[in-house]
């Protein structure tokens, strides 16, 4: 099938690449010519694990094209994914502008059939504005001559495992208004052999929120499990374990730490809010998710900043600032807001993260970046793990003691559970792992 993909960002690349690995032939698009330029060159502006091996893979075969222009793709293809970016407005609203110019550009070079696709995380009746929108801009030679569908196809990708989890999805939903979109959708998907979902378009747009935001609820219980935990003396890891293994529960997304961040869960809390708000539904479960969220970070600052008395001129270390491993987004990392408060507070930063450096120096001022771990503990008066990289699990934390000035680890991931740093001499302060409270 001929597919163009409109927004090569994170989620339309990923798409782009993997639906032309399933066989199809694919013309990813976007409006920044730069972006463009450097793909069409076979560079890529993202880091995901396996993906610029596979892209080049595609272009040599043949498969895969970038494009500047929606016309020169529409034209040449039979389904149009939408998947550029939908911001936060200050309200919290999901901003579809973008969603909105796409849709009128398709409309305007639109000369066949042709099914589009939601990809992009849109609330409920975004579908329908779609279709609204193509058929007021449908130039007046169109009108009642070519057809189109409207279908949403929400991702449930997660960078870091974007084609594993693109390859072997846990279900695809398709949210559709007609039989033939349903059999287009079905015929894109066929080789992946999934479990799919087909229901309306209103229901596919709920399904992806609803998702992310039960997702960011888990976490947000786990977040305040571990707060009764630090103050009772009892392990949330030991907690999560035995709640995990009961069936209806579940072990993933029970790891308490500090708070949730990411292109999507604080946008889609943030957005499906707005929506309950907006259908007349107060979802304060939800308002309450989210404060537990930001509160996490906060107590986190509040434990560094009891335990090192004074902040101003200590020199703090910090390993991981991508908002997660295997990543090199910035996007609403916990890092941001905990460093930043450290820094008005006085403190010295060093950092380092494997892939995360050079988007985090666009976002801090005044860090000092550090080729490795090794470099950030020297003369630190402690470490904070932020992000749970792999390769901070095997650090040689004698070589580490000797290193700092204090011995001092606040493990905001709980990624040293299984090192008795304290064995070796460090003051080791992790989330909910009952270490507060002196017993
Ligand atoms: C998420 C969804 O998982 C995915 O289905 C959707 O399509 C996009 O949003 P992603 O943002 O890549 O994916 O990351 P995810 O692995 O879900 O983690 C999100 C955030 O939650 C991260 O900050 C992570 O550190 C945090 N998290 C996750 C926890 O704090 N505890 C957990 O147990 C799991």
């Amino acid at each position: 099938m001929n597919i163009a993909i409109v927004g090569s960002g994170y989620v339309g690349l990923v798409t782009g690449i993997c639906l032309s690995s399933i066989g199809h032939t694919v013309i990813c698009v976007d409006n920044d010519e730069e972006k463009i330029r450097v793909l069409k060159k076979g560079g890529i502006p993202i880091y995901e694990p396996g993906l610029e091996e596979l892209m080049i893979q595609q272009v040599k075969k043949k498969k895969l094209f970038f494009s500047s222009s929606i016309k020169e793709a529409s034209s040449k293809s039979d389904v149009i994914f939408i998947a550029v970016g939908t911001p936060s407005k200050p309200n919290g609203d999901a901003d579809l502008t973008y969603v909105e110019n796409v849709a009128r550009e398709i409309a305007l070079s639109m000369t066949s059939y042709k099914l589009i696709v939601e990809k992009s995380t849109v609330p409920a009746e975004t579908g329908k504005r779609i279709e609204r929108t193509i058929i007021l801009n449908l130039p007046r030679k169109l009108k009642n001559k070519v057809t189109f569908d409207v279908a949403s196809n929400p991702e449930f990708l997660r960078e870091g495992s974007a084609i594993k989890d693109f390859m072997n999805p846990d279900r695809l939903v398709f949210g559709v208004e007609s039989k033939k979109a349903e059999k287009i959708l079905c015929e894109i998907y066929k080789p992946l052999k999934a479990h799919i979902v087909v229901t309306d378009t209103n229901s596919a747009e709920m399904i992806k929120h609803a998702s992310n935001s039960f997702l960011a609820t888990k976490i947000s219980f786990m977040n305040s499990v571990s707060q009764i935990c630090d103050r009772v003396g009892a392990d949330v890891l030991k907690v999560a374990e035995g709640m995990g293994l009961d069936k209806r529960i579940g072990r993933s997304f029970l790891n308490a730490g500090i708070g949730y961040g990411g292109s999507c869960f604080p946008k889609d809390v943030d957005a499906f809010i707005r929506l309950s708000e907006k259908s007349g539904y107060d979802f304060a479960l939800l308002r309450e998710v989210r404060r537990i969220n930001e509160d996490q970070r906060a107590s986190f600052l509040k434990i560094i900043e009891d335990k090192l008395w004074i902040i101003k001129n200590k020199t703090i270390g910090v390993l991981g600032l991508a908002f997660k491993a295997n990543t090199d987004d910035m996007r609403n990392a916990p890092s941001i807001d905990i460093i930043k408060a450290l820094q008005h507070e006085g403190a010295k930063i060093k950092a380092y993260d494997p892939k995360a450096m050079e988007n985090a120096k666009q976002v801090f001022e005044n860090v000092t970046f550090c080729a490795d771990a090794y470099s950030v503990a020297k003369g630190s008066d402690c470490l904070l793990l932020l992000t749970e990289w792999a390769e901070f699990k095997d650090l040689d934390f004698k070589r580490i003691a000797r290193l700092m000035k204090q011995s001092i680890v606040f493990d905001g991931r709980n990624l040293y559970k299984d090192h008795n740093l304290r064995d070796l001499g460090f003051e080791y302060f992790g989330i909910g792992r009952g270490n507060l409270s002196g017993k």
